[in-house]
């Protein structure tokens, strides 16, 4: 009922009586009042003037999910949206819910992580309210060696949410990190439950700096933050939405996997195309030019012989960048 009246209030622009919104919602008036009060403890601004009604002023400034809610454009990503203040990985916490059964577009969404996790072990950190820490419960009907392309699409709808949202030019550093310049904006770690030949959910887990305004010394040089590029402090439950509402996008438009134009999107957002990179073979470090990604969202790496070698996981060092 919360977010129904977030929705009313938020489509009406102006003043609605709390009779309208019991009407519409076949619900008592006391049971608005009631609502509307849990609103504002939630943090959303609610005016009220006797005769005229409810004005919404404001939504809140931490993340809150009838004000996600309200601004969701999705046919399955945000179905059910968790927002959590602190939890040790969002990506952990949503693994949980999955193995007992959790639906399809469930999101969890953290203020803070204690024990986020980066891919190749690494550790990412989300201090309460400098990040958002997302991760989205999928379960498309693919098999294992099919669902290459769910990552790229992840990277190619948050790097679309932020240069829409944030009017910044961010590029996917293969294969899923998002960088504005030469920096590190975002990062996802993909993780899945496989079973035989059947994929039972896949998770991508996505990590952005929205408010840091200073990094750990190891990553600082290559580290940066909405804040940091743009001098803007956002809405996050607005931006949050605009990742989850380009999300659903990128996923159901082509079926979670990469091909056609979500394929030449990609590679025209992907930063490390024409690039010298290098990357590790065993303990061989081999380097080529980036020539383009294929639709199982595998680098292809024109090597010096002329031979073309392809990248599916591991670090991908892209000079200029890191
Ligand atoms: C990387 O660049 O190494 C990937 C970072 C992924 C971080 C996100 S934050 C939300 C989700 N939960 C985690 O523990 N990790 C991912």
């Amino acid at each position: 009922m919360q977010t129904k009246i977030v929705k009313i209030l938020y489509t009406a622009k102006d003043y609605v009586s709390g009779q309208e919104i019991s009407n519409r919602l076949g619900v008592s008036r006391q049971a608005v009042n009631k609502a509307v009060k849990v609103l504002r403890d939630k943090g959303f601004v609610i005016s009220s003037v006797t005769n005229k009604g409810y004005l919404l002023e404001s939504f809140p400034e931490q993340l809150c999910e009838e004000a996600v809610k309200c601004l969701l454009d999705t046919k399955l990503i945000g179905s059910k949206i968790i927002v959590l203040d602190s939890v040790t990985s969002t990506n952990d916490y949503l693994k949980k819910l999955a193995a007992k059964g959790a639906q399809a577009g469930t999101v969890v969404v953290s203020r803070e992580q204690t024990a986020g996790k980066g891919r190749l072990g690494r550790i990412w950190q989300t201090k309460k309210d400098d990040g958002i820490a997302l991760s989205i419960l999928l379960r498309p009907q693919l098999s294992p060696n099919e669902i290459g392309g769910i990552t790229p699409l992840a990277g190619l709808a948050v790097c679309r949410a932020i240069n829409d949202f944030c009017k910044l030019d961010s590029r996917i550093k293969w294969p899923n990190d998002i960088i504005v310049g030469k920096k590190k904006i975002v990062g996802i770690l993909t993780e899945m439950s496989t079973d035989f030949d059947r994929v039972e959910y896949i998770i991508p887990g996505i990590g952005i700096n929205v408010g840091h305004t200073t990094f750990p010394d190891n990553i600082a040089y290559k580290a940066t933050s909405i804040l940091l590029e743009t001098g803007r402090h956002i809405d996050k439950n607005k931006f949050l939405a605009t990742v989850l509402n380009y999300l659903d996008d990128a996923m159901l438009q082509n079926n979670y996997t990469l091909g056609g134009q979500s394929a030449e999107d990609y590679q025209k957002l992907c930063a490390s195309i024409g690039r010298q990179v290098s990357f590790c073979r065993g303990d061989r470090k081999i380097s080529g030019m980036a020539v383009s990604v294929n639709d199982s969202g595998e680098l292809e790496v024109m090597l010096s012989n002329g031979t073309v070698a392809t990248v599916n996981s591991g670090e991908v060092t892209v000079q200029g960048i890191y």
